[in-house]
Order: structure tokens, then sequence, then C-alpha cells
């Protein structure tokens, strides 16, 4: 794992989106894995930037979200599915086609899940995942378990999640229970991983990915597992100098 301390969330936006820019340049009809939630909202605006700038084309690139909340219809302003075309899809040229998305209002959630995971196979895997990491080092919604899931499926998301996801809805009894998300597996097969962590609140996780253990209860651990995987992390959480004292070095990019 490479191990990028920075130093403002700026600054990590701008090098996930620099990551991904590389890649489409590199491979046009790149596949991408994309995250929601707080933290790549400002790699999402840099897209757009370097779209509009004319510096990036998405025509030929293809995406898959890791998950969505079960019961949500992608017009629900909660929706992963909403998310997306807000802040990224609506304002790159993007080909309605190439996107995909778990359905959160499908009537047949296992169906969906075999749907979606074939759908990734059938493009060839992930070339470039985008994380983000839980409190509780979830990735996707793969929550803390003994057991994980290797492929796509209905994950009962944890209390610990649904409180911090709570900060997006009204209540805490708005957040939906569960949600639709990719395996481990199909996270870990993925060509090149960006992971990135801002905020005190992920320090735990963080220091537990990177701590050269791997547990299940930490989903996030077995990316040490991965042969080419960046942490771009918050350098208040994961100062250069812990750097020797882990089993992975920071390298400049
Ligand atoms: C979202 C996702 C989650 C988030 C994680 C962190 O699609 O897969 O794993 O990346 O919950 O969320 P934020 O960025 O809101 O702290």
């Amino acid at each position: 794992m490479k191990i990028k301390p920075i130093s403002s969330y700026s600054k990590m936006s701008k090098l996930a989106a620099k990551i991904v820019a590389k890649q489409i340049i590199n491979k046009p009809n790149t596949v991408l894995g994309l995250a929601t939630g707080g933290t790549p909202l400002g790699m999402y605006r840099e897209l757009v930037k370097l779209y509009k700038k004319g510096k990036l084309d998405f025509s030929k690139v293809t995406t898959f979200n890791l998950d969505e909340y079960l019961g949500l219809s992608p017009e629900h302003p909660q929706s992963y599915h909403y998310y997306m075309y807000e802040n990224f899809f609506n304002h790159v040229n993007i080909e309605e086609k190439n996107i995909h998305i778990p359905k959160g209002d499908t009537k047949d959630p296992v169906q969906e899940c075999l749907n979606y995971g074939r759908e990734i196979e059938k493009v060839g895997g992930i070339d470039l995942q985008v994380l983000g990491i839980g409190v509780n080092g979830h990735v996707g919604f793969n929550e803390p378990n003994i057991n994980l899931e290797a492929k796509t499926h209905v994950i009962q998301l944890s209390n610990e999640t649904i409180r911090a996801n709570s900060r997006f809805f009204k209540n805490l009894d708005k957040v939906p229970r569960k949600a639709i998300t990719m395996g481990m597996a199909t996270i870990m097969k993925s060509k090149k991983i960006v992971l990135m962590a801002w905020g005190i609140e992920k320090k735990k996780p963080i220091l537990k990915v990177t701590s050269g253990h791997i547990a299940t209860e930490v989903p996030a651990s077995l990316l040490q597992v991965h042969n080419d995987v960046i942490l771009i992390v918050d350098k208040k959480i994961y100062p250069s100098s812990t750097v020797s004292n882990s089993l992975s070095y920071p390298e400049k990019i």
C-alpha cells in the first residue's frame, strides 16, 4: 500500500482526481468503480473542472457504483443514484448506458445483485476503484463481520453506519437499514484502488488498515493484500512520522 499523507481536503481531492484523470487519459474506455459519501465530493468537483477545461473525455468511460440503499428510488434525494447525478454525471459527457448503480427500489434484490455482478464481469472487472472508508472500517457497505461476502449482495447496515450516515437524513429513523453493495472480491479484483480518508473520525479504522493485521472485522484491512492501492490520508491522522512503524511506506507520485 502506498500511503500519501496530505495536509488539506482540497489537496486530497485534487490528487485523487489526478489519478482518475491519468487513468482515463491512458485508457479512455476505463471502467471506474465509484464511491459516494462526503469524502469523494471534492474529487468529483475536480473531475468536473477538468472536463469543463476540455482536459477529460468521459464518453467511453464506464462506471459502477459501490452501493445503494435498499428501498430508496433513484429520485430520492438521499439515494446514491441521486447523489451521483447531482454531483458528477450531470456535469460530464458520460453516456447514460455506461452508468451502473444498483437499483435500490428493485422488487427482487437478490436478482438485482446477480445482474449487477454479471454486468461487472461482462466488462472485465474494474480498472480503478475509488473508495472511502467507514468509521467502522467498512468499504462499500461491507460491514465488519466474522464472514464477508465475495460478490454483490444485500447487507444489513450496522448501527455505527446508520448513526454515521444519519447526518445526510432528517433523522436516524429515516436511514435505510439495508443496502446493496459490491462484495469484497469484486473490490479486491479491481486493478488499481484509491482509498481516501479525511477527518479525525477515520483515525481508528485507518490505523487498523495500515497495521499489517488483516481481519474481517475491519473489511478495509483486506486492502493490504492488494498490490496496487494508494491511500490518500489526512496528515492529522497519519503523519509521515508514523509511517516507519507500519508495514507500508509513503511514496511520491
Ligand atoms: C459509499 C461507500 C462508503 C463510504 C464510507 C465513508 O458509496 O461505499 O463505504 O465511502 O461510508 O463515507 P464518508 O465519505 O461519508 O465518510
